[in-house]
């Protein structure tokens, strides 16, 4: 750790006045923030030496002197090490408080006061059904998980409380089965999904899969419940180097075989929560225009949820293998009447208004940097309905900034609480005009 300025250099006392934007308590010290993981409002701690973050220093806590009354034990052994989760030790209440104050102040900071702010849609832990684990093979042995908070160290995860059951079942023999995979200093990065059909494993590593390790993950498969594994090395597309089953998900009913490595909402609670969410601020008829559709979360609800009166989705979506995903899932299912799609880079290339007059709403879901030229094209156009969900408060009250400037009124904004336990939170808002 470097240390920063006198009174950083050595262990001090500061007391928590907040938590900050990663989940970490904040206090001051000479005049400065300094972020301390691990630690609640109102607490006095002592502090190690701090490095340089930001405007401020980060420390790491030593000594809890006074302990907040909403401090809890945290469930998981990993917790204090784990870059995972952020707030496994804030009482329920609390958490709950925070997750919503990241929206009321991020809206607030663009000036935006919606018409209504739903109550926090909670999600249960144990509900992620697809992570991004890392693994590195040092000594011999496997270690495999997720980084440590800040740092590059990985977490050899002996328990984890945010994954589903099949996830956490699959780590202790996928760790066998590396040993035999990555060479002495190798590391992957893994992403694991948990389809309706078995486990969607993606290795990304900056070698070839050898001959040992094609058999290692054969005879990992079967046993693990695993539907296909695929390799990908960088600047390459994933190949599939086992398939037992299609990875597929239903989204509203409607079977979609995934891509490997494809988008999908990272629990299917909270994915039911944002299209619940999103349904309502629809009509229920007409065109709607589906922006950043991926494999057809959103599309194929709004299809499937128009079915009695009549309703047509445009999917326009950058990914190739998503798209396709989606249209062939659609055409199977008989809707191919009912959705159309268009492969399309949105941001070199948003829609005009001439296209966006076609639409009697639409809805965009961008990647965590937002949509803003998407933005400013609704904000340009006669568009009266917008739906748009986002995984990043900050970017979408700047988004939302400009559709307010362009004449929309917000109008209920929903929060739901995907990522259990971190600091992102997802979210959906209405607008009308
Ligand atoms: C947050 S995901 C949402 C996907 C989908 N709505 C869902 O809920 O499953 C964002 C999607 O935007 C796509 N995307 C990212 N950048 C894009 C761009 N510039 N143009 C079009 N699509 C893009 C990604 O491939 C991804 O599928």
């Amino acid at each position: 750790m470097r240390p920063v300025g006198k009174a950083a250099s050595a262990a001090a006392t500061v007391r928590i006045a907040r938590l900050g934007e990663r989940g970490d308590g904040v206090g001051r010290l000479d005049g400065r923030p300094v972020y301390v993981a691990g630690a609640l409002p109102g607490e006095l701690v002592r502090v190690g030496p701090g490095r340089k973050r930001g405007d401020g220093i980060a420390a790491e806590l030593v000594e809890l002197i006074e302990p907040a009354p909403d401090r809890r034990p945290a469930p998981c052994r990993h917790f204090s090490t784990c870059g995972g989760c952020a707030l496994q030790h804030l009482a329920p209440e609390a958490y709950r408080a925070w997750k919503r104050e990241r929206l009321t102040a991020a809206l607030a900071r663009a000036g935006l006061q919606p018409a209504d702010q739903a109550p926090l849609v909670s999600i249960d832990p144990a509900s992620r059904r697809r992570v991004e684990l890392v693994a590195r093979r040092q000594s011999g042995r496997v270690r495999l998980g997720f980084h440590e908070r800040a740092s590059h160290r990985i977490v050899d995860l002996a328990e984890c409380r945010i994954m589903v059951p099949p996830l956490l079942a699959l780590l202790p023999p996928l760790r066998a089965a590396l040993a035999a995979v990555l060479p002495e200093g190798g590391e992957a990065d893994l992403l694991a999904t948990a389809s309706d059909t078995g486990i969607d494993l993606l290795i990304r590593a900056g070698f070839p899969p050898g001959l040992e390790a094609r058999q290692a993950l054969t005879d990992l498969a079967g046993p693990a419940g695993i539907a296909r594994i695929s390799w990908q090395e960088p600047g390459q597309p994933p190949e599939p180097l086992l398939l037992l089953r299609r990875p597929a998900v239903a989204f509203a009913g409607v079977p979609v075989e995934l891509p490997p490595g494809a988008f999908l909402q990272a629990s299917a609670a909270a994915e039911a929560a944002l299209v619940a969410a999103a349904l309502a601020g629809l009509p229920r008829r007409g065109r709607v225009a589906d922006l950043y559709a991926g494999c057809g979360t959103f599309s194929l609800a709004i299809a499937v949820s128009g079915a009695a009166e009549r309703v047509a989705v445009h999917a326009v979506e950058g990914d190739a293998a998503a798209q396709g995903a989606l249209l062939a899932a659609a055409r199977r299912a008989g809707l191919a009447d009912r959705v159309t799609g268009e492969r399309r880079d949105l941001a070199a290339s948003p829609p005009t208004s001439a296209e966006l007059a076609r639409y009697d709403a639409v809805l965009l879901d961008p990647p965590r940097g937002g949509g803003p030229a998407v933005a400013a094209a609704l904000a340009g156009s006669r568009v009266r309905r917008v739906v748009a969900v986002s995984c990043n408060p900050a970017s979408f009250a700047r988004d939302a900034r400009t559709l307010v400037e362009g004449g929309f009124a917000l109008g209920r904004v929903t929060p739901v609480d995907q990522f259990v336990w971190s600091p992102h939170l997802e979210l959906v808002a209405e607008f009308s005009r």
